[in-house]
This record gives structure tokens, sequence and C-alpha cells, in this order.
């Protein structure tokens, strides 16, 4: 299996390096989206700057809600993905399904993965909350890396979504 990784600036091997990185992107984000409410727009420009930027990422995008029990994909930096996944459905599925974030350090360890990508090793996806609490998509990170998320990752990520959300307001 090859793969090949963007070059990016940061690091990403101490929590401290992670946790810097996530301030720079919080205020990278923050600039792009200010005074902008187009949330295509917003969540186009968060995928490319967070795949742009993250050392060992293969994807980064977003997911949808259409209706109450399916995902369309949305914007996103990486090869053509699956484009319907019905909630309770993978990692973006259960994450929908369980309103949390869901960390996988080995998607071949996760029942009912799906493989949009055969190099994909580990995963992040983080819920997308409207301001009255119903989810409506979800943030999906893959690494051809194992164990390539932590708990960091997740609250760095959590933080970006956050500010997407207020966009919607
Ligand atoms: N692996 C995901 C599907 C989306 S792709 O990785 C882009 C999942 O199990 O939900």
């Amino acid at each position: 299996m090859s793969f090949s990784l963007s070059d990016t600036p940061y690091r990403a091997d101490t929590p401290e390096a992670k946790r810097a990185m996530y301030e720079d992107l919080r205020s990278q984000l923050g600039g792009m989206v200010h005074g902008e409410p187009d949330w295509i727009a917003n969540t186009a420009n968060a995928s490319a700057l967070v795949f742009n930027s993250m050392p060992g990422l293969n994807w980064a995008g977003f997911y949808f809600m259409q209706g109450k029990e399916e995902l369309v994909l949305g914007p996103f930096q990486g090869k053509p993905a699956c484009i319907r996944i019905k909630v309770g459905r993978g990692v973006c599925g259960s994450t929908v399904q369980q309103r949390a974030t869901i960390v996988v350090e080995d998607v071949h360890a996760f029942p009912g993965h799906i493989a949009c990508d055969a190099a994909s090793r580990s995963e992040l996806v983080v819920p997308i909350f409207s301001a009255d609490g119903e989810v409506i998509g979800v943030f999906d990170l893959d690494s051809p890396l194992p164990g390539r998320f932590d708990a960091v990752d997740a609250e760095g990520i959590e933080s970006l979504v956050r500010l997407l959300e207020k966009t919607r307001a």
C-alpha cells in the first residue's frame, strides 16, 4: 500500500506541539470565517486549512445530515470518498448516533468501518451541532498512520468545529 502525505508546516509529535498548532489553526480559521456566513465556503476552507496544516492526514472533510437517517458528503480534501453514510454505520454514522467525538486508533478493529480509502488506518470524527442541539453533520479526519489521533486532537478539532458552528447563528 502506498500513500503520500501532504507537506505541512506543523509538528504533531508532542501534546504541547499539537496544542500550539490548534491555537494557531483556531486563529487562522477565525480570520477566514470572520463576517462570512456561507456554510459551504467556511467548511471548504476549514477542510483545506486542516488538511494542509496537520501532519499525517490523507483525508479531511465534512458529511452533512440529509433528513434524519443519512449523511451526505460535503466539502473535503483528499481522494474521492463514499457519498452517503447511514446513521449508525461506520465511524461517521456512529458519531451521529452517539452525539460524541470518536477516535479510532485502528480502523481494522472498528466494527463496520467504511473503507473509502484502503490506506486509512486511524480516524477522528467530531459531531457538528445546530444552535438547538441537533447533530447536523460531522468533521472527519483520516490518517494512513495507526494511532495518529488522541485526546488532544479530539479537543483541538472540536474547538475548530465550535468556531464553525458559530458562523451559522
Ligand atoms: N471511514 C469513514 C467513512 C468516511 S471516509 O473515511 C472519508 C467511516 O467509517 O465512517
